[in-house]
Parts: structure tokens; sequence; C-alpha cells
């Protein structure tokens, strides 16, 4: 019996084993890290230590950013700054699994913003490096450093002397077993590190990853690049702000909203919401960046989001009819979008109460599984609890005629209260809830797709007819009887009716609009399934 395996898969098992045991007697209960948010910065938050079970990782973040003003917003023409955040992570979460380059910036985005990711008590206390922009003055001179040179070369000694040691006392030892039968080799002694990731495969990886990272989207100069790497392909839409086109990014489509120069104030304003701390979630559109490029005599801004073929609410219900399944989910993930709008979340991860002000099928996009996102928040208003005030007063009424709630109509609304313009979101969600019935398939009966009001008002109605419609003659989309026939129709037909009160302050909360569609999409799922 010969032993002809190579030397070194020997020797790396041998050396694996010696490694295993120093990590056994290393392994303590519970992992302490510190915690603090925008930690190098005045009014930052607190320090904290979070202590989490064995597996888990402390975590420091450095990121560049813009200069911030106390609510989070971008102050214009802010200075750029470092921010750091210092973390515990679970792995309950199980965040390492979904985002596995959370540890791993690559290289070309370090200068934006590296993570440091350890395993040892209060390790995160090391903040990584960010790397020069390219094109700055001390480029190049970091890497030829003296100190670190000699770090090197006590470093490679060091490992010199233990390898010449091991190779020796492996010598001794194999010369001891050399009559005994080795088991099989096999390749788990070459672990792969579970943190070593590749680069970004995906543009929703690098905003999941950035969003864990910083808490709002990439960090501008991140933005900037991703823009001026995308390729335009095709105008997918027009309106008063812009054109909508459909772009390439690395062979991922992207849809790139080109907005006017005179919308400079409206471009602005949306980026700045979808920054909103915390905002990303699978029912409002994903936002990857936005930009502004300006060639002398012209500046083009540009909102670049998901795209989805699907298009719109609006144009995926005028071409095709649902089952009653499609309807619920189609209303569920909706109501779960401007549910998370609605819902404020404290702490220093939280995000404010949003309200959309033009909800619409228009604005409303399908997802290829079926579900929605909301989009086009660039009318949204945010609600400053602090303060209990709307993070701008609007001057006027803005948003869509159609879908407009009585008290907006008629001027009754409080502005300064922002509770109204969740009432008035709501009432629009009722009129959208009826355009999806009535393409709800049941026994192949069904209604034509149409707006809302379509038999009342002219195409395209002036304030003072839907005020006569609306606000006087008090009318409301027409139920069509068959709905009282079918379960999930009878119950839709009752939501809808609930969020278009007069009085606004009957109307439902979208977050119990959303608790009525899940019960009925498990329900639907359960009668399906068995
Ligand atoms: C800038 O862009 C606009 C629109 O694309 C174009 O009409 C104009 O000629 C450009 N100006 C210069 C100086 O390149
Ligand atoms: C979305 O569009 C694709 C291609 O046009 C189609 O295959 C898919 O079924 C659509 N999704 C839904 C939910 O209709
Ligand atoms: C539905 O689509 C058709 C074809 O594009 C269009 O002519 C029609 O106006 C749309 N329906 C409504 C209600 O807008």
């Amino acid at each position: 019996m010969t032993t002809n395996k190579p030397f070194a898969m020997d020797k790396l098992r041998f050396l694996y084993v010696i490694f295993t045991c120093l990590l056994v007697v290393e392994e303590g209960e519970g992992l302490k890290c510190h915690e603090c948010e925008y930690c190098n910065r005045p009014g930052g938050v607190e320090a904290t230590v979070c202590e989490q079970s064995d597996q888990d990782y402390c975590v420091s973040v450095i990121v560049r950013d813009k200069e911030r003003n106390a609510k989070g917003q971008f102050i214009p023409d802010g200075k750029d700054i470092e921010v750091i955040n210092r973390r515990c992570k679970t792995a309950e979460e199980g965040f390492l699994e979904r985002r596995p380059l959370f540890c791993e910036v690559p290289e070309p985005m370090q200068d934006k913003q590296n993570v440091f990711c350890c395993q040892t008590d209060f390790c995160n206390s090391h903040v990584p490096k960010l790397l020069n922009p390219p094109g700055s003055e001390d480029d190049l001179q970091g890497s030829s450093q003296f100190p670190e040179g000699i770090v090197v070369a006590v470093i490679v000694v060091a490992v010199v002397v233990v390898a010449v040691a091991t190779i020796a006392f492996y010598y001794v030892w194999s010369r001891r077993k050399r009559n005994f039968v080795d088991e099989p080799v096999t390749d788990t002694t070459v672990d792969t590190n579970p943190l070593m990731g590749s680069q970004p495969s995906s543009l929703r990886e690098l905003c999941d990853w950035s969003q864990s990272g910083s808490g709002s989207g990439l960090p501008l100069l991140v933005q900037r690049t991703i823009a001026r790497q995308i390729r335009l392909i095709e105008v997918i839409g027009k309106g008063r702000y812009g054109e909508v086109w459909r772009g390439h990014w690395r062979g991922e489509n992207v849809a790139v909203k080109i907005f006017h120069s005179r919308e400079e104030r409206s471009w602005f304003r949306e980026a700045e919401i979808y920054q909103t701390v915390m905002l990303r979630h699978e029912n409002i559109l994903g936002f990857i960046a936005s930009d502004n490029k300006d060639n002398g005599t012209w500046t083009q801004l540009w909102l670049i989001t998901d795209f989805y073929e699907n298009s719109s609410l609006f144009d995926y219900l005028n071409r095709t009819t649902v089952t009653l399944v499609g309807m619920i989910k189609l209303a569920h993930s909706s109501a779960c979008g401007m549910a998370h709008l609605h819902m404020e979340i404290l702490g220093a991860q939280g995000k404010p109460a949003i309200a959309h002000r033009d909800l619409k099928s228009k604005n409303i996009l399908v997802k290829n599984d079926g579900t929605c996102c909301i989009a086009d928040l660039g009318l949204a208003v945010r609600h400053d609890s602090r303060l209990d005030r709307v993070d701008i007063l609007p001057t006027d009424r803005v948003g869509t005629k159609r879908y407009m709630a009585p008290e907006l109509l008629d001027e009754t609304m409080n502005m300064e209260h922002f509770e109204s313009f969740k009432r008035a979101d709501v009432y629009a969600f009722g009129l959208v809830l009826w355009e999806i019935a009535r393409r709800c398939s049941v026994g192949g009966i069904f209604e034509e797709y149409q707006l809302p009001y379509f038999d009342m008002v002219q195409s395209d109605p002036a304030l003072e007819e839907m005020r006569r419609v609306v606000c006087v003659d008090k009318q409301r989309p027409a139920v069509p009887n068959r709905w009282q026939n079918v379960e999930a129709l009878r119950v839709i037909a009752r939501l809808m009716k609930e969020c278009w009160y007069a009085n606004a302050a009957a109307r439902l909360t979208a977050l119990r609009i959303r608790k009525t569609l899940a019960s009925m999409l498990e329900q639907e799922d359960v009668r399906v399934t068995v």
C-alpha cells in the first residue's frame, strides 16, 4: 500500500485540523459589537452595544455621501462627507445569504463605499478605508507607504517560519503513521469563504446591498457612474414632465425617466422621495439612480428605476382580464405598497409616513409575477412627525382630476394636516379597486376596461365638471349586479365603497385594506390548492 497523494494536500489537511482546533478554543457565547448611526457626526445616533448569538457579524460601513440636513434630506450644493455606521448583523435574518456581496465591496466601488465584517468582540471599531475617487491628487500615494512595507515583511517572515516548522513537524508525524491507510481526502479541506462574493451580478442586488449599508440608496457617485453607462433603447411613455425610455445597463433593462430641463424641481423632488431612508419595498418601484448631465446649453435630468415589461396597471387591465386570484393579487400588492408608503417606522432605521397624492392605475406598474408596485412619487409629501407638519406645503391642487377626492375638488381639505393626504390616497385607491374588479372574469363574464367616471365626465374632465359629479351629485362608479353573486367580488365592492366615502375620516386606512385583502388572498389560495 503506497501513499501517492500529492504532498500539498496532506499538508493542507493538517493545517486545517490545527486551525479548526484554534477556532473551537476561541468560540465564545455571544458576540458583542459597537452599534451607532452616523458615528462620526455630531447629531448621529449614540453608540450602544449589540449582542448576538455566535454565528453573527460585527459590521462597520463607511460611505461617501453628500451633506444632509437633520431630516436626512440632501442640502443643495452640500459638501462631500464620509459617514460611518456600525451594526450587528444576525445570521438569522439570513442577510448574508440574501446579500452575499455585502462584506466584499468590489474595488472599483471602494471610493464610494466600503464595508468591514468581522467576528470578534467589538472588532467593528475598525473602519475600512475609502479609496480616493479616481483622478484625485493623492491617488498614487497610499500603496507605497513605508509602514505598510514593514508590516508586509514581518508577515512574510512569520509565514515562512510557521511553514518550515509545520513541514518539519509534518515529516515526523507522517513517518510515524506511514503504515496506516489514509482516509480519502475530500474537497472540504479547501472550504470556500462564505463571505467571498463576485462582482455584483444585478442592479437589484447592488441596490439592496446599498440599502443595508447606508439605508437610503446608492451613494451619489455610484449613481452617476451607472447613469453614464446606460444606453437608451426606445421611448415607452410621454408625459408633461418629459419622456420615459427603456434603457440597457450591462444587459439589464432599466426605465429612464428624462425630465424637461424646466422640470428640474420635479426631478429633484422625485429623486429625493425615492431616497427616503428605508423606502425600498417590493411593492414600491425600485429606484436605481438619478443624474443630471449638462452639456453647456442644456441640462438632461435622469431618474433611473427598475423596468417592467407589462407596463402600467392601466395598460395591463385594458389588454387582459384576470382570474379571481389574479384580481386579489393585483389589489393586495398595490395595497401593500400604499400601506408601506403611509406607515411611519420609528427608530434610527425608520421612515417617515408618505402620501402619494397621484394614485391611479397609470401610476401603478405590473410586475412579471402578477403583483404590482407603486410608481411616480414626484408629488408625494412626507410627514414630519416631530413638528407634525407636511414636509412641503403644497401650494395648489395637483394630481389627476379624475382621481381627486371630494375634499380636494371642493377645496375643503386641510392641507396642513398630514392625515388628509392619506385619506385622499385611499379615495383614489378605491377607484383603482373598481378598475381591477371590472376585469375579473368569473365564468367568462367580465366588464370592459374603463376609467372611473367614464360614463359621467368627458375624457379630460375639468375640475368643475368633476366637482359637480363627485361633490354635488355625489355620484360614484357603478357596481355591477354580478359582483353580488361572487364572494370575493362582494368583499372588494364593499372595500371600494368604504374607500370613497364623502366623509374622509370615515374611510378605511391603508393598513385595514391591506389586511382584508391579505386574508382574501389566503382563502383563495386555500381554495385553489385544496
Ligand atoms: C446639448 O444637448 C442638446 C439636446 O440634446 C442639443 O440640442 C445641443 O446642441 C447640445 N449642445 C452642445 C453644446 O453640445
Ligand atoms: C408580462 O409579460 C410577459 C411577456 O410579455 C408575459 O409572459 C407575462 O405573462 C406577463 N405577466 C403577466 C402577469 O401577465
Ligand atoms: C384601451 O386600449 C385601446 C387600444 O390601445 C385604446 O384605444 C383605448 O382607448 C384604451 N381604453 C381606455 C379606456 O383608455
